[in-house]
């Protein structure tokens, strides 16, 4: 049969990429990723709002932009707006979404990830948008990572067979925007939800996780999970655990630094390994897959692309919101999906709980409906460590 070595690491593009798309937010990720993404895949962004007009009016002025709003509100009741891109503060985006949809001009909308900061916020907007018609997706991009891709693909060969054990080992050092200091969870709302993202898009939902979490030495703000460990169950038997160390020793105090992002999936016929380029940012460092399958004995393979996961992969996020609307299907990456990923971050206050009936899944599920009181002094005095068990909707 032989091994194939297309693995389809970059996802399609719509033919039609004249949608007119209003960006709002103009911090890091719309300013340096997501618009010269959009510039390179071909994209039509035709105005832009962010809350302090002067950053606005630059960001405009630097990435080709036409108009600029002095607030999101203006920039969504321009009729001219057939979809709308959101890249700003998670508490800030559930209001957006939620006033967006009242626009019939707005065909699709592309929020950031996390969707929102409880689940509740996130199934009102989930909500919102579908009894509205609008198709939302969620900007889960390192599904779009190209090795995540190509490992995908490799998975769906069977050229690994039955999947058993899967890591992702994260040593990297974060920049923590200024905003994240309001939140009551870090690390495992801006980076582990990638991780947890990935798995779910690899194997899908498992049927519990354990979560363990301390403070990292490094972070002055007050905030409890720093480094996060998680273990995913999947009914088959395959475990599926990552180490987001964002500690990664003290590379920024004087030490030498060796940070990196791997991951690796054996299974009972193969095994592939691969490397995440992100750390490497703003350096083009491709992603990579090597694997070796039982069908060519010994062997190794190991293709290259050009592409990053930084910026390339936000082309791949916003071109599946603009292809789902050409081909009036719901985008893979639908908020409805996404809420299972919400889920899975949600850290649960017992330690040692594990879920062995759905039953009690539901009781869980409907105490983080309903929030979580994170200022309460006996959560407050596990501050430092905790450990907890999460589940998803499976
Ligand atoms: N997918 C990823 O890998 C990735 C990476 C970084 C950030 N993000 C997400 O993107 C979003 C923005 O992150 P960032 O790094 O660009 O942050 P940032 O702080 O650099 O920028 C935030 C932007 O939001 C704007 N903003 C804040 N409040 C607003 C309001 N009320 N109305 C209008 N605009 C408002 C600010 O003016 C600014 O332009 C966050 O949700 C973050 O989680 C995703």
């Amino acid at each position: 049969m032989g091994v194939d070595l297309e693995l389809e690491h970059v996802a399609p593009l719509p033919r039609k990429k004249d949608f007119r798309i209003g960006a709002i937010g103009a911090g890091f990720i719309m300013r340096d990723i997501q618009l010269v993404a959009y510039k390179s895949a071909g994209f039509n962004v035709v105005a832009i709002a962010s809350k302090v007009p002067a950053e606005t009016r630059e960001v405009a002025e630097l990435r080709g932009i036409p108009k600029v709003y002095d607030t999101w509100e203006e920039l969504i009741a321009d009729p001219s707006i057939e979809a709308l891109d959101i890249a700003v503060p998670p508490d800030v985006q559930p209001a957006i979404v939620k006033e967006a949809v009242r626009h019939k001009h707005i065909k699709g909308i592309l929020a950031q990830k996390p969707l929102a900061m409880s689940l509740a916020d996130a199934h009102k907007m989930v909500d919102a948008c579908e009894q509205a018609g609008v198709p939302l997706a969620v900007n889960q991009h390192m599904r779009y990572d190209q090795s995540i891709r190509a490992l995908k693909t490799v998975l769906r060969r069977g050229y690994l067979g039955e999947p058993v054990l899967a890591t992702i080992e994260m040593r990297a050092i974060p920049h923590w925007q200024t905003w994240l200091k309001e939140y009551d969870r870090l690390t495992l709302f801006a980076m582990s939800i990638h991780h947890l993202d990935c798995f779910r898009f690899l194997f899908g939902n498992p049927e519990s996780v354990y979560v363990s979490a301390r403070s990292d030495p490094r972070t002055r703000f007050a905030h409890r999970d720093g480094i996060v460990l998680y273990i995913l169950e999947y009914a088959s038997g395959l475990r599926a655990a990552a180490w987001d160390d964002v500690w990664a020793g003290p590379a920024r105090e004087g030490a030498a630094s060796d940070t990196y992002i791997k991951w690796r999936v054996e299974g009972t016929e193969g095994m592939a390994k691969g490397t995440i380029g992100w750390p490497g940012y703003p350096c083009r460092t491709p992603s990579t897959i090597d694997f070796t399958t039982r069908q060519e004995p010994g062997c190794w393979f190991s293709p290259r692309w050009d592409q990053v996961w930084f910026p390339d992969a936000f082309e791949g996020t916003m071109g599946e919101l603009l292809l789902s609307l050409v081909e009036g299907r719901e985008t893979v990456i639908s908020g409805r999906d996404n809420l299972d990923t919400i889920v899975l971050k949600a850290l649960r206050k017992e330690p040692e709980r594990r879920y062995g009936t759905a039953d009690a899944l539901a009781d869980d599920i409907a105490i983080i409906d309903t929030g979580i009181d994170y200022t309460h002094p006996d959560f407050q005095s596990s501050a430092n460590v905790s450990r907890a068990a999460v589940t998803s909707l499976s």
